[in-house]
């Protein structure tokens, strides 16, 4: 077996229409709404970044121009800031813009995840590369990324993030069905995508994050459209498990869907409250609140 490389290469696919949050985004893509002060995408850059890439793939589609000029240099704005002598501010813009050499690629129509990914093979190569998925909140308390990137370096195999959901909740994910190898990892035998709760293999969720062999892109061109009518992403993972190991990393805690919501409500809420410079009055604000409302 070849050496595991290195995995320097992220895909963010962004091409989604976003439907669960119309009208929001109608007009503006999903990835872009503020979750606090920061576009939602911003914190998932900045994690691949704390994983050790340092090469970002974006896939964009139509109505998603506002994502380059958000990771582009805007001299006009720093000029403006410079000029005021609100210096800070004006070098938190630069440092948005040099977080790692950002690419993108337009996926021409939204045929999903699946396709999404596919539209990255010319970029990506002969590597192993990481997915982030644009619209997934991840906590930085919990390094999963980097455990990933680790587990795929000891075994040169995919990884797939999965979280324990509700039964009620499992036929909104890709579902493994899992072989135990030690604590937190598990070999997947099989994937299922949004699977009747009654026949879920487990109730174990497929989450946006994964590291995958180059040999994924195969598997995505041989795949049918699935759920949704839509190029699924997990369906090319099961095939790809029928000729190689794929192996789920485990995680509970820190996760919100950005482009759903009541996830984006609930992570505004937590961040917020965390924040050294909202954070006490936001507190105050939201105890009071469920107090004199009897919540
Ligand atoms: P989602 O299923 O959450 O995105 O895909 P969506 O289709 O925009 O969502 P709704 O259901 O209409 O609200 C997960 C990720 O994959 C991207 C999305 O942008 C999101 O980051 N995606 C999805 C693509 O890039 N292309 C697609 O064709 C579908």
């Amino acid at each position: 077996m070849q050496a595991p490389r290195t995995v320097t290469t992220a895909v963010i696919p962004a091409a989604g229409l976003g439907t669960r949050f119309l009208p929001a985004t109608k007009a503006q893509p999903k990835e872009m709404l503020p979750v606090v002060d920061k576009p939602a995408i911003q914190y998932v850059v900045e994690e691949a970044v704390r994983a050790g890439i340092d090469d970002i793939l974006i896939i964009t589609g139509r109505g998603k121009r506002s994502l380059e000029d958000h990771f582009d240099r805007n001299f006009e704005l720093e000029y403006f800031l410079g000029e005021k002598g609100k210096h800070a501010q004006r070098d938190q813009l630069v440092n948005i813009a040099e977080l790692a050499d950002i690419h993108y690629v337009r996926q021409g129509e939204p045929l999903g995840l699946g396709h999404a990914i596919s539209v990255a093979r010319k970029h990506v190569g002969d590597n192993p590369f990481a997915v982030l998925l644009g619209d997934e909140w991840m906590s930085p308390d919990t390094p999963l990324l980097e455990n990933m990137i680790a587990t795929y370096e000891r075994y040169n195999r995919s990884v797939v993030a999965l979280k324990e959901v509700t039964p009620e909740e499992i036929s909104r994910y890709g579902c493994a069905k899992p072989e135990p190898v030690s604590d937190r990892l598990v070999q997947i035998l099989d994937l299922v995508e949004k699977p009747d709760p009654a026949v879920a293999p487990s109730n174990l969720a497929v989450m946006g994050r994964y590291v995958l062999t180059p040999e994924i892109f195969d598997a995505l061109a041989q795949i049918e459209p699935g759920s949704g009518g839509e190029l699924q992403l997990t369906d090319a993972i099961a095939l790809l498990l029928q000729s190689q190991a794929v192996y789920g990393y485990t995680f509970s805690e820190g996760r919100y869907d950005t482009g759903q919501v009541l996830d984006y409500l609930k992570v505004i809420v937590e961040l917020a409250s965390e924040r050294e410079d909202l954070g006490p009055e936001f507190r105050a604000f939201l105890s009071d609140f469920v107090r004199t409302r009897d919540l």
